[in-house]
């Protein structure tokens, strides 16, 4: 059965018990401060469910579209997603447990037929009333486990709101424990990966606050919730949820740009699940308004992209520069495809999410060109090479690094252009005293050397992370704040203010040489907007009214800098006109230009006429390096010079 049969079924059958079908609400949770995305089907319901707001009928059903951030680093296993559709049915101040366990029973048993003896179910510590509940429905009492909070109490979804037990329905995959616990010892609420919960009952009776106080709700409600990927997978008999016609055709076309095969190699097989999940989720955040940043949603996104582009570049795909071309975008161009018709935001939302994708696949390739190579082929091998060195030494042993010049030898030769880097995130070998000290440096990155990728290729450290734990190692955390709060201690006190630090990293982000500078005779130039700054954070679009910093490909615009003023000037496209005020090299390479909307709207990905009323004073003398003195501070910030 197609997964788009088992959607259409669940509607049909409590459309038919008469439930209002609700469409999905967007993932971006209205009017709900205390969550950052929708993570359940309830979430858009819960004015209803604590009584601020009267629904239309007081039986609703829906396919909502959720995001669990919690999962993000199990995904590529059989069964976890970031985003996914929920079915769900409610019944505000309606039915209760009666008749959501008969409903339940009856959609999964009689409507699609699941065999009864593959079916366990559980229930909190103390609901006798369900527990005979499914007794009566045949469920043997050995198949219905007492569970406690952890499994069998759900939510408040965010800081506070309504929660209340549950009842779970689990799909027996058949034994034996992948863990070898005895038959009777091994049950839903065991990791062995022999069942797979498949539906949660929520009886929905407290609404809890803030200080975790519970109180009861005006009325007792049900909201339940069966994830379609996790039916889908049951119902096609499939090893994963990747193996179902959902995912089927997403990973198909990972695997034709990836040139690799699936279901060949684990290792693989991984990556490939990692790219199809991420990229779809991507879509749904994008189709959203979502749109990456260092903060909230954008940061959600923003991690999502990258792992996706990581776990790609393992498979050989990657940016392709030259043609522009995203493989995050094609992915995602076969996702808009395929829901598209059930969820109309991602085709009317194409043209947008292919360029969000495509701007911000370009932006990380840049930063990671440099960092991954250091981290990878540098870093990691010389933490692993003295943790050999120290292999099978006393402990309290002294410990010395076999001196090439002073330094340990680093398993490669190219090191000229980033040695002063490695100078510095090597220091730690330094204090390295004994061979205890050179086993605990072999298993962990520590604060300073991720600072060091995070502060001179704005190699962010999660990536950090997630490249040292594939290769055995883990990240001093710790240590790394501690560095980060050191630097902005540093630059408080250069500014003299707080707050310069965040705008600092952005422009970091954004990267060196990314804009170029049309040079001295040029006053006007066709160029697109790579970026926009909105009182420091990232924006994909500013409206009329608006201040913000725009950043271009190519630019006529001087920055201040070598004794002139910076630019001012207009920047036009079809839809907008920003008025330049002022033009700023706020970090090497990288030229912005200050101003407001004067009218309409500019966007990331617009091309503009950029004209500035005046030309630039030549320097006056070459810029091949070889500058006057007075200059030299410029062309070197200039980054191409
Ligand atoms: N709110 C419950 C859950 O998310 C049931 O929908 O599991």
């Amino acid at each position: 059965m197609q997964s788009s049969e088992i959607r259409q079924r669940f509607l049909d059958f409590f459309q038919g018990q008469g439930h209002l079908l609700v469409p999905s609400s967007s993932l971006i949770p209205a009017g709900d401060p205390t969550l950052l995305l929708t993570t359940a089907g309830m979430v858009q319901f819960k004015p209803y469910f604590t009584g601020e707001m009267e629904p239309p009928r007081r039986r609703l059903t829906s396919v909502q579209k959720c995001f669990r951030v919690t999962d993000v680093e199990s995904v590529g296993d059989s069964s976890h997603l970031t985003l996914f559709e929920m079915l769900g049915n409610f019944s505000i101040g309606d039915y209760f447990k009666h008749e959501a366990i008969d409903f339940a029973w009856e959609f999964i048993t009689g409507n699609l037929k699941l065999p009864k003896e593959r079916l366990w179910t559980t229930v909190f510590l103390d609901d006798d009333e369900a527990l005979e509940l499914w007794a009566r429905k045949g469920v043997p009492r050995e198949r219905i486990r007492r569970l406690g909070e952890k499994d069998n109490f759900w939510g408040p979804a965010g800081d506070e709101g309504p929660c209340g037990p549950c009842s779970e329905i689990h799909y027996d995959n058949g034994g034996p424990c992948r863990l070898g616990k005895p038959d009777d010892q091994c049950g839903p609420d065991c990791s062995c990966g022999r069942f797979l919960e498949i539906w949660n009952l929520v009886f929905m009776q407290f609404y809890q606050d803030r200080a975790r106080k519970r109180t009861p709700l005006p009325r007792p409600n049900i909201d339940t919730g069966m994830g379609l990927e996790r039916i889908t997978r049951v119902m096609q008999g499939a090893a994963s949820v990747y193996d179902t016609d959902i995912f089927q055709p997403i990973i198909a076309r990972v695997c034709e740009l990836a040139h690799k095969r699936y279901g060949q190699d684990g290792g693989t097989d991984i990556a490939i699940r990692v790219v199809a999940e991420h990229a779809r989720s991507a879509a749904f955040l994008i189709a959203d308004g979502v749109v990456p940043g260092n903060a909230g949603r954008g940061y959600v996104l923003r991690r999502l992209i990258r792992r996706a582009i990581l776990f790609g570049n393992k498979l050989g795909l990657a940016y392709d520069a030259a043609n522009a071309d995203s493989f995050l975008a094609a992915v995602a161009e076969v996702v808009i495809q395929h829901l598209g018709g059930v969820y109309p935001e991602l085709a009317q939302g194409r043209t947008f999410i292919v360029r969000v994708l495509q701007q911000e696949e370009a932006q990380f390739a840049r930063t990671i060109e440099t960092g991954l190579p250091l981290l990878e082929e540098k870093l990691i091998p010389l933490h692993k090479e003295v943790g050999r060195l120290a292999m099978g030494k006393q402990a309290e042993s002294p410990f010395r690094i076999p001196s090439t010049g002073g330094s340990i030898r680093i398993p490669s030769s190219e090191t000229v252009s980033v040695a002063g880097i490695l100078d510095a995130l090597t220091a730690p070998l330094l204090e390295i005293q004994t061979s205890a000290e050179a086993v605990e440096f072999s298993k962990r990155i520590s604060g300073l050397e991720a600072f060091m990728l995070y502060d001179t290729y704005g190699f962010p450290v999660e990536v950090t992370a997630e490249v040292a734990r594939e290769h055995g190692l883990s990240v001093d955390m710790e240590g790394f704040n501690k560095e980060m709060e050191a630097q902005r201690e540093r630059a408080r006190a250069a500014s003299g203010f707080g707050g310069d630090f965040e705008r600092l990293r952005v422009y970091q982000e954004l990267g060196a040489g990314h804009t170029a500078f049309l040079g001295y005779d040029t006053t006007h130039a066709t160029s697109e907007v790579v970026a926009i700054i909105v009182n420091g954070e990232r924006a994909n679009a500013a409206g009329q009214g608006q201040e913000a910093e725009v950043v271009l490909r190519e630019t006529p615009f001087y920055a201040e800098g070598g004794g002139q003023a910076g630019d001012g000037g207009r920047l036009e496209s079809p839809r907008g006109l920003f008025q330049v005020e002022d033009t700023q090299s706020p970090v090497a390479g990288l030229i912005v230009h200050r101003g407001k909307v004067a009218s309409g709207v500019i966007a990331a990905g617009d091309q503009v006429a950029a004209t500035t009323p005046r030309a630039t004073t030549r320097p006056p003398t070459c810029c091949t390096r070889r500058c006057a003195p007075s200059w030299a501070a410029t062309c070197a910030s200039r980054g191409r010079w």
